[in-house]
């Protein structure tokens, strides 16, 4: 690749916090943006595989990859994270606000537990992390923040109440927070995954129900997480710059469909 264009997508000097970063879609833009230069946060709830992926990436890489552990269905765990990570890593430059998860509940039977428990999962943890950590990015004049939003942002299915409630509630955040951090050279987006192989959606769904979903892409197959790693650099990087206060749907052509 011509050095000019190489340039632009290097993260040479960046601290990148990533939420959900041991396994699945957060992985696998851990590890681009620590292909790219960067140096990593990661947190998850489960040490083990924290740990695990952590060294993969140390040894694929030789960038530093710290781990915190997080549940960032509780408030407290999202604000201690935020000041840990800086303390750790020194500094944030790069948010990747990845962690969720789906519980299917049509409307009728919908749980207070569970409404509560995804609503601060999904959505407000990713404003509770920009929150603690966008005044220092502010100060720098530069920051990269991605939340990863969902297909079922701009359309649902049986069930998806909850889920759809807060990925489309990220579109909204993205575009406001964009305005809000746009002047302090902070570029706000969301990704927008269609579907993914990964356990999330895999513990959800049947055989039956995966192949539809397959069926219903342009490209007839599920993605792999690595076809993740091009957006996710486009948008925290210098190659980015111009691109704030919109979503970047990667899903095979299935919302086109
Ligand atoms: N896969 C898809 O097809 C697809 C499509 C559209 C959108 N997405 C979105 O992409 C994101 C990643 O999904 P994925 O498919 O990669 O799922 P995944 O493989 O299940 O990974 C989820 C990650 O989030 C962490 N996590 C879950 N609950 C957490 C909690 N309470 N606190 C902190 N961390 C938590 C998990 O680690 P621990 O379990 O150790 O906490 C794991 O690292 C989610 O926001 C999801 O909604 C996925």
């Amino acid at each position: 690749m011509h050095e000019l264009i190489a340039r632009q997508f290097r993260l040479d000097g960046k601290v990148a916090l990533v939420t959900g970063g041991s396994k699945g879609l957060g992985k696998a833009m851990a590890r681009a943006l620590a292909a790219a230069g960067a140096d990593l946060v990661i947190t998850a709830r489960h040490r083990e595989t924290l740990e695990r992926t952590a060294e993969e990436i140390r040894s694929e890489t030789g960038r530093k990859v710290s781990v915190i552990v997080a549940d960032l269905s509780r408030r407290d765990e999202s604000k201690r994270l935020a000041a840990e990570a800086t303390e750790r890593a020194g500094r944030v430059d790069i948010l990747i606000n990845n962690a969720g998860t789906n519980v299917p509940q049509p409307i009728h039977e919908i749980t207070d537990e569970t409404w509560d428990e995804i609503v601060e999962l999904n959505l407000s943890s990713a404003m509770a992390l920009s929150r603690a950590l966008a005044p220092q990015m502010m100060e720098r004049r530069w920051g990269r923040i991605v939340h990863v939003s969902s297909i079922m942002g701009f359309v649902s299915a049986p069930g998806r109440d909850v889920y759809s409630a807060t990925k489309s509630a990220l579109l909204g955040l993205t575009r406001a927070m964009a305005i809000d951090l746009g002047p302090y050279g902070i570029t706000v987006n969301c990704i927008a995954p269609g579907p993914f192989l990964t356990d999330l959606p895999m513990s959800l769904l049947s055989k039956e129900q995966q192949e539809q979903f397959a069926r219903r892409t342009a490209l007839g197959r599920w993605g792999r997480p690595d076809e993740l790693m091009g957006t996710v650099l486009l948008l925290a990087s210098e190659a980015g710059a111009y691109i704030t206060g919109t979503a970047i749907v990667v899903d095979g052509g299935w919302l086109a469909k």
